[in-house]
C-alpha cells in the first residue's frame, strides 16, 4: 500500500492530527480534502504543540509536501494568519512545501456572519457550529454563486462573480435586517488578501496525478468525523460536507482506488461538541473525570466536549460507511485507573434491541444504551511505546472493542507526544 486515507470514527477531535503527523514520517504528501477551519488539529513534538486548522499536518515536517484539495472550504484571511503563526514557531512554508487547489471554494467574512446569525436565531435548535462560516460557503458552492481560489487572479471577472454571490445574499441579508454587502468593498478586500494565497495556488488534480506516477506515498487527513457527515451522520447536527473516506477522493480530484488503505480514528471513550444525539454521554461525575484527564476542550472554540463511554455500536457503523482497515484507538491513558469501564454494545429504540444508529432525529434522540461492564486498570499507560508496556486488562480492553467493532485495531495512541505510539500493523505496509 502507498496511499492511505485518516478518518474521524466518532464526532470529530479522535486524535486525526495526532496520527497524521505521526504517519507523515512514511508519507511523501499530506493532503485535506474536506472540512475548513472548523477543524482543529493539535500536534504535540518534543514538548511543542502546533495547532492546525487548515493547514494538513504534514507541513511541520521537513521535505513533505501539504496540499489542500478542492472539497476544502478556504478562508484566505484564516489561512494567512495560521500560516503567519506557524513560521513564527519556525516551521518553514512556501510553494515548496504547499499547494492550494485553485478550485477550492473561499470562505467570505459574509459566511461567518451568516453561520452567527442563523445560529442566534434558532434558538433552542441551534447546532452549535464553530461559527466559521462552513455551512453557508458550502451552500454558495452546491448553490453555483461561490467566489473560488483561482477568481482571485482574475480581476476582471471577479466583479460579475461577486454580483452574483450577492444577488441571493443581499435579499436575505435584508431580510434577516442586517446591513447590505457593498460589492466593491468585497472587491477589495479579495484583492487585499490575494498576494497571500495565490503563490500557492496549483492545479491539485494533475499534482496528485504527477506525485503517484512518480511513486510517492500520499496520505489523505480527514476533518471532523463520520458522526458529523453531512449524510451519515447525525443530522441535521453535523457539519456540512462528507467527512467519510468516499470523499478524500472527490475532494481532492483522485481516483477511488488511489484510497488504498483507509484508517479510522477513535478515540478509546466518546466526545462530542456542539449539539445533537449522544447516546453514550456521561452526565456524572465519570464524564467529568473522563473531560478532564483527556482536557476535552475544543481546540477552535475552547468549549468543553462532552463525554461518554466508548461506543462500539458507532464505530463498527464508521467501519462501514468508509470501509476502514484498520482503527487507531487513541487517548487510552486517558481510561487509566478506572475500576471498571462500560462498552455500548447494542441501542434499546422503543422496547426492542437495535445495532446501528437510526437515520431518524427523534430515534436518535430516544435509543439507550446497552453497556457491557467491564474491568479497568490501576497501572498507568500514559506514553507506552509497546504492547508489553500495557497491562493486561487493557490489552483485553483493545481486544474485546476489535471484535466488537469487526476491524482490527492498528495503531493505539498514549499521549499527545508524537512518538507516544504504539504500532500494531503499519498502513502503508499491508
Ligand atoms: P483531531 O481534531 O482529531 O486532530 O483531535 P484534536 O487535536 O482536536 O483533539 C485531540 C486531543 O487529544 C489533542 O489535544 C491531542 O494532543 C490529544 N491527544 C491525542 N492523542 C492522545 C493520547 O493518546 N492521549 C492523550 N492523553 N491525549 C492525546
Ligand atoms: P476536527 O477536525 C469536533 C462540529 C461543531 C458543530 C458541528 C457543525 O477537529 O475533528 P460547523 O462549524 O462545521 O458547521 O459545525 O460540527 N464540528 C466539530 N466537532 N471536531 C471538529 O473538527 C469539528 N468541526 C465541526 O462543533 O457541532
Ligand atoms: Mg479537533
Amino acid at each position: 500500500m502507498t496511499n492511505v486515507v485518516v478518518i474521524g470514527a466518532q464526532w470529530g477531535d479522535e486524535g486525526k492530527g495526532k496520527i497524521v503527523d505521526w504517519l507523515s514520517e512514511r508519507a511523501d504528501v499530506v493532503i485535506r480534502f474536506q472540512g475548513g477551519a472548523n477543524a482543529g488539529h493539535t500536534l504535540v513534538i518534543d514538548g511543542t504543540t502546533y495547532k492546525l486548522s487548515l493547514l494538513p499536518s504534514g507541513i511541520v515536517r521537513k521535505g513533505k509536501l501539504a496540499v489542500i484539495g478542492n472539497g476544502v472550504v478556504i478562508d484566505p484571511w484564516k489561512l494567512a494568519d495560521e500560516i503567519e503563526g506557524l513560521k513564527k514557531q519556525g516551521v518553514d512554508i512556501s510553494r515548496e512545501n504547499l499547494r492550494i487547489a485553485e478550485n477550492a471554494t473561499l470562505i467570505l467574512p459574509l459566511h461567518r456572519e451568516l453561520d452567527g446569525l442563523r445560529e442566534q436565531l434558532a434558538g433552542k435548535g441551534k447546532i452549535g457550529t464553530t461559527g466559521r462560516g462552513i455551512g453557508p460557503a458550502y451552500e454558495d458552492k452546491v448553490g453555483r454563486r461561490a467566489i473560488r481560489v483561482y477568481d482571485l487572479k482574475n480581476p476582471e471577472t471577479l466583479p460579475r462573480k461577486i454580483e452574483r454571490l450577492l444577488a441571493h445574499h443581499n435579499p436575505l441579508r435584508k431580510g434577516l435586517g442586517v446591513d447590505e454587502i457593498d460589492g466593491n468593498k468585497l472587491f477589495d478586500e479579495l484583492m487585499g488578501i490575494r498576494d497571500a494565497i495565490l503563490p500557492y495556488m496549483d492545479s491539485v488534480w494533475a499534482l496528485l496525478d504527477a506525485q503517484k506516477r512518480a511513486g510517492k506515498r500520499l496520505l489523505f487527513e480527514g476533518a471532523q468525523g463520520t458522526f458529523l457527515d453531512i449524510d451519515h451522520g447525525t443530522y441535521p447536527f453535523v457539519t456540512s460536507s462528507n467527512t467519510v473516506a468516499g470523499n478524500a477522493a472527490t475532494g481532492s480530484g483522485v481516483g477511488p482506488s488511489t484510497l488504498e488503505f483507509v484508517l479510522g480514528i477513535a478515540k478509546a471513550y466518546t466526545t462530542r461538541v456542539g449539539a445533537g444525539p449522544f447516546p453514550t454521554e456521561l452526565h456524572d461525575e465519570i464524564g467529568r473525570r473522563i473531560g478532564e484527564r483527556g482536557h476535552e476542550f475544543g481546540t477552535v472554540t475552547g468549549r468543553a466536549r462532552r463525554c461518554g463511554w466508548f461506543d462500539a455500536v458507532l464505530v463498527r457503523q464508521a467501519v462501514k460507511n468508509s470501509g476502514m482497515d484498520g482503527i487507531a484507538l487513541t487517548k487510552l491513558d486517558v481510561l487509566d485507573g478506572f475500576d471498571e469501564l462500560k462498552i455500548c454494545v447494542g441501542y434499546e429504540l422503543d422496547g426492542e434491541r437495535i445495532d446501528r444508529l437510526p437515520a431518524g432525529q427523534g430515534a436518535q434522540e430516544r435509543v439507550k444504551p446497552i453497556f457491557e461492564t467491564v474491568p479497568g486498570w490501576k497501572e498507568s499507560t500514559y506514553g507506552a511505546r509497546s504492547w508489553n508496556d500495557l497491562p493486561a486488562q487493557a490489552v483485553k480492553y483493545i481486544r474485546h472493542i476489535e471484535e466488537l467493532i469487526e476491524c482490527p485495531i492498528t495503531l493505539v495512541s498514549t499521549s499527545p507526544e508524537r512518538e507516544d505510539t504504539i504500532l500494531v500493523k503499519d498502513p502503508f505496509e499491508d
